[in-house]
């Protein structure tokens, strides 16, 4: 078996080398692609003398040292590296490899997506095109050539501005583009093929004209302008938020199909899955339309946070992705429902990154220890990241955290830097200390805050006790206190206080005076801090937080503890009966009609994961069935207002508007209630049947996906037949299909992996009917038989050969076992002792099932 060496962020070195001026040219061809970098080195100490270049899965044609060709003993080439002696303080170093892009289904470096060929170059993929110093802090000037074939590649692009252009013989023509900006390999990248484009401009607020090109799949032009509109509203957004204006004459982005990630911001040249480009309101949904919205303005704001300030080494990959989340969070609270943003927001910390924080492969949002780095584009990187980012914005205040970004692109434009450099800007330009707020970058682990409170009914006095303690992880046994900031409300007759306590220390206590009775305390308002609160409140409290908070989270988040505690009771006592108070206080939130959309996240459950991760280790089928009939119960409580709700919705014209949305949020809400009793089955036929727009349509079938909706199975085929050639709305139908509640899923399932359009090759398929599955359809995932987990284990042992990085985000939901109870527990980890034993298991994998097991 290969040994896989770990990197650590200690280790850190600057390199020996810099390369000042790379000139690539490429002469693409699917099998045989012919690639020549010309670099010019420089020594950054005299002692440098041999200089290991990066490479993998190459074949090297020759290496030229100052225009002499080297012999094969005057070089040393492996598996993953190229090195030589530098002679000279500076040279010239001319390298020529080939590559095979068309048999490239990692998808890494130059491949094909469909006709046209394509780059994903981070983490480390450029050292998949050519032997290089592939690391973020080794800058350089980029000119690219390309050349091919005129007719099947008519756009030829890359980074920068177009310098050059031209015909050559054999029906080829070449572009040259040339990048002004010093930037690391991994923001490299080359598109060509054959497209639809979409043109707009756009100019800055000092002046600057930007072009700004979209290219798409042929006949899917017209799906490209949510996206073009969602980057001019990005653009300005950044001018007017934070003073940061575009760079370049030109803004492009190319939608592929095959694509690992959501997409990619390569300078001035964003690569995209079509995913989060393409929506039009026939094949995307009012989700897909924020999505789109969200990563078109994370790919953008990268260009200030990622590209013009970028990262010294991968152990910093939080110092542009934390930061770019928060960014597009706010982007996207400024542009929608502030409050439901944020709960979806909290929703993916609850339901995902404090699992991963609590499982094998956690840590802290800067790692420490790294095999793949791409098993480090985590939720605790981006995510957890995203929030500590926030905690910043909440200590400081708007007004100074602006102030400190502005001091960090002062101090650091056009360098590679690192987290602490970041959090240093923001203590200096607001004159704080965060010495101890730096923890939250080593320390993985959610904190568990504990809540006493107590009240003095003589003199008034309300005392609040807090304590903090973080479990030992995997990768860590010992843990400290951590500053959190604690955003409250005390809740009482005479108004509403607001107050930020800053948690420093193991314990502590605040007093608030001059109350005649004991205030309701609203904690954690906009959830303020990613942490899990321990504090228990009466169903009378939460209703009146429920109504009176002024923080919408914290009334939004009261209704998921009243949620969470009836679930509890559920599985804790087989003779529970749900109390009809339950349905008194529900019924209170239908009446608010101000945010439909708020309301239908009101009335959303706690999802499968994020209780999962309040309870475990627990029997995932006694949740499953404590969920559906908590449900059931709401449904026929509620069954009159849920209807008339469902009825003056349900024939509302479709508009893209925020009011629409929220329309559709609540209605399809209400379904989903209502096709819990048969009477009302015909609801969704009918919605299927009318609805002009996906939202409508995919929510009926949604809403159905069960056994005892009769009708699905018919309005599946018909979906199937209407949209067999429109790939992206047929991931929605491979997912539907992976969500079936019906015992023959198991034959679904292997009908499906078989189905013509499916294929392990394209990510978005594997993940639409893999990864649904495993992730939505947790009563066939975990059944007691184990087929579930052998399902995800056979299709990872497929993928680990195709694409490591699909496969390794694919096997989250198995290591994650000691979420479940030991029954379970030991089928999983027999599920990964066989992927284990693969003979030619990926690192990627190998890593996970290493922390595993
Ligand atoms: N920087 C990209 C983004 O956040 C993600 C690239 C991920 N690449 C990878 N190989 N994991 O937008
Ligand atoms: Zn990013």
């Amino acid at each position: 078996m290969t040994e896989f060496n770990a990197r650590y962020l200690k280790d850190y070195l600057p390199s020996d080398f810099s390369i000042n001026t790379i000139d690539l040219t490429f002469e693409l061809d699917d099998n045989k692609t012919k690639v020549t970098s010309v670099m010019s080195i420089s020594k950054n100490t005299s002692e440098a003398n041999k200089i290991i270049l990066n490479g993998e899965q190459l074949k090297l044609i020759a290496v030229y040292y100052n225009d002499t060709a080297l012999n094969a003993s005057e070089y040393q080439v492996d598996d993953d590296s190229l090195s030589f002696l530098i002679k000279d303080n500076e040279c010239t170093v001319k390298i020529v490899t080939e590559i095979d892009p068309e048999n490239n289904t990692s998808l890494e470096g130059l491949f094909k997506s469909g006709g046209a060929f394509c780059t994903q170059c981070e983490a480390e993929g450029f050292r998949r095109i050519t032997y290089y110093l592939d690391r973020p802090d080794v800058m350089a000037k980029f000119t690219t050539k390309v050349i091919a074939d005129k007719n099947l590649y008519p756009y030829l692009l890359s980074n920068g501005n177009k310098i050059d252009s031209g015909d050559l013989n054999n029906n080829r023509h070449f572009v040259t583009w040339e990048d002004p900006f010093l930037k690391p390999c991994y923001l490299f990248a080359l598109v060509a093929g054959d497209f639809d484009l979409l043109q707009d401009s756009y100019k800055t607020t000092s002046g600057r004209d930007v072009r700004l090109e979209i290219f798409v799949d042929k006949g899917n032009k017209t799906k490209a302008h949510h996206a073009m509109a969602s980057l001019k509203h990005s653009m300005r957004w950044d001018e007017d938020t934070f003073g940061l204006e575009y760079d370049l004459d030109i803004y492009m982005i190319v939608a592929v199909d095959f694509f690992n990630m959501g997409a990619m911001e390569n300078k001035g040249l964003n690569v995209f899955n079509s995913k989060f480009v393409l929506a039009d309101k026939e094949t995307a949904t009012d989700t897909d339309y924020f999505n789109v919205e969200a990563v078109i303005a994370h790919e953008y704001f990268h260009n200030w946070t990622g590209n013009r300030v970028t990262c010294r080494d991968w152990f910093q990959l939080s110092l542009k992705e934390g930061l770019t989340v928060f960014r597009d969070q706010q982007f996207s609270a400024d542009m929608h429902s502030a409050a439901v943003t944020r709960i979806k927001n909290v929703r993916v910390m609850r339901a995902q990154q404090f699992s991963e924080d609590a499982g094998p492969m956690s840590h802290p949002i800067r790692p420490e220890k790294v095999v793949e780095m791409n098993n480090f584009y985590t939720l605790t990187v981006y995510e957890k990241g995203s929030e500590v980012i926030r905690m910043l914005h909440t200590l400081l205040g708007k007004d100074k955290f602006r102030q400190g970004l502005d001091l960090y692109f002062q101090r650091f434009d056009g360098q590679a830097v690192t987290c602490d450099d970041f959090v240093t800007a923001m203590a200096d330009a607001a004159k704080i200390d965060l010495i101890l707020f730096k923890r939250w970058y080593s320390q993985s682990g959610t904190p568990i805050v504990k809540v006493e409170e107590s009240f003095n009914t003589n003199s008034g006095e309300y005392q609040i006790n807090l304590s903090q303690l973080t479990l030992p992880t995997k990768d860590q046994a010992t843990k400290y206190a951590l500053h959190i900031p604690i955003a409250i409300e005390l809740i009482n007759n005479e108004g509403t206080q607001s107050h930020l306590l800053e948690l420093k220390s193991d314990n502590q206590q605040w007093r608030f005076s001059g109350f005649h009775e004991k205030p309701t305390l609203g904690f954690l308002a906009n959830f303020s801090a990613p942490v899990k609160v321990d504090f228990e409140q009466s169903n009378s409290d939460l209703a009146i937080i429920m109504t009176s908070a002024k923080d919408k989270f914290l009334r939004w988040d009261a209704g998921q503890k009243l949620f969470s505690n009836t679930i509890s009771q559920i599985i804790t006592d087989t003779n529970y009966q749900i109390p009809a108070e339950l349905i008194d206080i529900l019924a209170t939130q239908l009446c608010d009609n101000s945010d439909p959309a708020l309301i239908a996240e009101q009335f959303t459950l706690p999802n499968f994961h994020e209780l999962v991760e309040q309870f475990k280790p627990i029997n995932p089928i006694k949740l499953v069935d404590a969920l559906d009939k908590l449900k059931l119960f709401i449904a026929k409580g509620l069954e009159k207002q849920l209807l008339s709700i469902y009825q003056a919705l349900a024939d509302k014209p479709y508009l893209n508007n925020a009011q629409s949305i929220g329309d559709r949020a609540l209605k399809n809400m209400s379904l989903s209630y209502l096709v819990l009793l048969p009477e009302h089955h015909d609801l969704v036929k009918r919605q299927y049947l009318t609805s002009d727009n996906m939202t409508d349509a995919l929510a009926a079938l949604q809403s159905s996906a069960t056994q005892t909706v009769e009708s699905f199975d018919a309005m599946m085929a018909s979906f199937e037949q209407r949209w067999e050639n429109t790939t992206l709305v047929m991931d929605k139908w491979f997912s539907l299909q992976a969500a079936y509640k019906g015992s023959n899923i198991f034959e679904r399932l292997k009908n499906l992996t078989e189905h013509s359009l499916f294929s392990l090759k394209n990510p978005n398929r594997a993940r639409s009917l893999i990864g649904a599955f495993a992730q939505n359809n947790s009563r066939y995932f975990h059944c007691e038989t184990g087929r579930g987990y052998q399902f995800l284990a056979d299709q990872i042992c497929s993928l680990n050969a195709i694409n490591p990085q699909v496969a390794s985000r694919l096997i989250t939901a198995l290591i994650q076992y000691q979420d479940f109870d030991e029954y379970r527990q030991n089928l999983m980890k027999s599920q990964l002792e066989r992927i284990a034993i693969l003979p030619n298991l990926s690192k990627d994998l190998k890593e996970k099932l290493d922390a595993a097991l």
